[in-house]
């Protein structure tokens, strides 16, 4: 059979909901994606090598707090919905679809071991006529000159000619409330026209928009771009918050007046550094792969070095404050407002809160936190603090010598929780100019 009717047979089944989709990875990008294909009336496996994880799901239970329990139940009742750890099962999917982490190495180095482990385990079983499609955030090339020839070597079969294989990044953004993972357009790329036919015809089974671009290597990049340029502005204006600092200027204040303006300008907002799990770190996939082709990403390099000292920034501020009040940063009690790395999600990766505590204690301060979405903090690759999260309550807050705002969690938004405190340093405009209770004499913006 030609790769042409191959092609066409494939997007029948997705036409006709016929389909099974097969999903590596049931995380942040997995789950969700799993979820909308079931409610889109396709049946979905997902996969995953922690058997907790697998459990989890099919116990119809969520543990990612966006992800209402109810919506995994229903896909799990209905029998649209299923986890496995069996990967032989890849073999009854229509497409399969890789959503498994992409770290930095120690050295800032793009880790895609999880995406070689995941080909050859794909390869083993690969079978003529299926799609797969690579999700995780990489740098450009990685479809064509890594995955592609993982799964030939493996399978004996040509991409292109007995299966099809695509790049479509993720653009999930965990606690939106405005865009969702089936109305957030997908941007696809195949490694040939029928490739990325293909996969466009499965994705628009659960996708209000599919994007189709000229080839993988654009999709790869294109991810990154957005996410440079995130990076790139956040650095422009956390820089600024310190030079606007230095000249007694409110940096909010000033963003709120520039915001005004309709066109040609679009805000980002200063913090303590960046968090979460792509923009801290996929800039710097590009960084590493264009050093291969002899170039420099300086925007990227100076944007990650300026996000990264932002921690200590906040540091060195609170310093002042407590200096200014006759305390030194060893022995003083100070309370970290936030473990998560933006408001009202669970989620504390690369959160810089945990480069805020670790600095402090460096300097021999005691430090506990609060966030009501981590009552207890979990062992991360990095870190280990063993804390538990204090109540969020003016009487415990009174108890610090200072306090340092990190999210702008709602929880944290009541006035009257910084009441008579001794200091509050606000790395997030969540004391509101004008609302500050009178009895809070020492307020530092940072
Ligand atoms: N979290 C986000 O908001 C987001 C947004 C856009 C892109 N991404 C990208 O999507 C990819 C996945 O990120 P995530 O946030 O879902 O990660 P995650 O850590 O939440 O989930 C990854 C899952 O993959 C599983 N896993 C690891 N190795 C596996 C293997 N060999 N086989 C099967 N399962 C395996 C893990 O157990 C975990 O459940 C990354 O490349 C990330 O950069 C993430």
């Amino acid at each position: 059979m030609t790769s042409f009717s191959l092609g066409e047979q494939l997007q029948d089944r997705f036409l006709e909901r016929a389909a099974c989709i097969g999903i590596i990875g049931q995380g942040y990008v997995g789950l969700p994606l799993a979820l909308i294909f079931a409610d889109a009336g396709l049946r979905v496996i997902g996969f995953d090598t922690d058997p907790v994880k697998v459990d989890c799901l099919n116990a119809g239970q969520s543990f990612i707090k966006h992800i209402g329990p109810e919506r995994i139940r229903s896909g799990v009742d209905s029998g649209a919905y299923r986890a496995t750890g069996a990967f032989d099962e890849l073999e009854q999917c229509d497409a399969i679809l890789i959503c498994v982490p992409t770290p930095l190495g120690p050295h800032r180095e793009p880790d895609n071991s999880f995406i070689h482990r995941t080909g050859r385990e794909i390869a083993k079983r690969l079978r003529p006529g299926q799609l797969v499609v690579l999700e995780s955030t990489t740098y450009p090339g990685t479809t064509t000159q890594e995955l592609l020839p993982i799964l030939q070597d493996g399978s004996g079969l040509i991409g292109g000619r007995d299966f099809f294989l695509a790049f479509s990044p993720e653009r999930e953004d965990p606690g939106r409330g405005d865009y969702t993972t089936r109305t957030i357009p997908k941007i696809v790329g195949g490694i040939d026209e029928t490739s990325t036919r293909v996969a466009v015809s499965m994705y628009s089974t659960a996708i209000s928009k599919v994007v189709p671009v000229s080839s993988s290597a654009i999709a790869e990049s294109a991810k990154l771009l957005e996410n440079i340029f995130r990076s790139v502005n956040i650095a422009l204006v956390n820089e600024l918050k310190t030079v606007f600092d230095a000249m007694g200027i409110d940096v909010w204040e000033v963003i709120e007046a520039a915001k005004t303006k309709p066109f040609g300008y679009m805000p980002f907002y200063p913090g303590p550094g960046l968090g979460g799990h792509c923009i801290p770190l996929d800039p710097f996939f590009l960084s590493w792969k264009a050093a291969e082709h002899g170039r420099w990403a300086r925007f990227v390099e100076l944007a990650g070095e300026i996000n990264t000292s932002m921690p200590e920034w906040v540091v060195g501020k609170t310093a002042d404050a407590l200096n200014d009040q006759g305390k030194s940063v060893k022995g003083s009690r100070i309370l970290i407002l936030g473990l998560a790395y933006k408001p009202n999600v669970d989620d504390d990766r690369e959160s810089p809160s945990y480069e805020l505590i670790s600095a402090l204690m460096k300097r021999g301060a005691i430090v506990d936190y609060c966030d009501p979405y981590f009552p207890r903090m979990a062992r991360t690759r990095k870190w280990d603090f063993g804390l538990e999260s204090v109540p969020c309550r003016n009487d415990i807050f009174r108890s610090y010598d200072a306090i340092v705002v990190a999210t702008a969690h709602d929880e944290f938004k009541d006035q009257n929780l910084y009441r008579e405190l001794r200091l509050v340093v606000d790395t997030r405009n969540i004391l509101v100019p004008g609302r500050i209770p009178a009895e809070t004499p020492w307020l530092v913006r940072a």
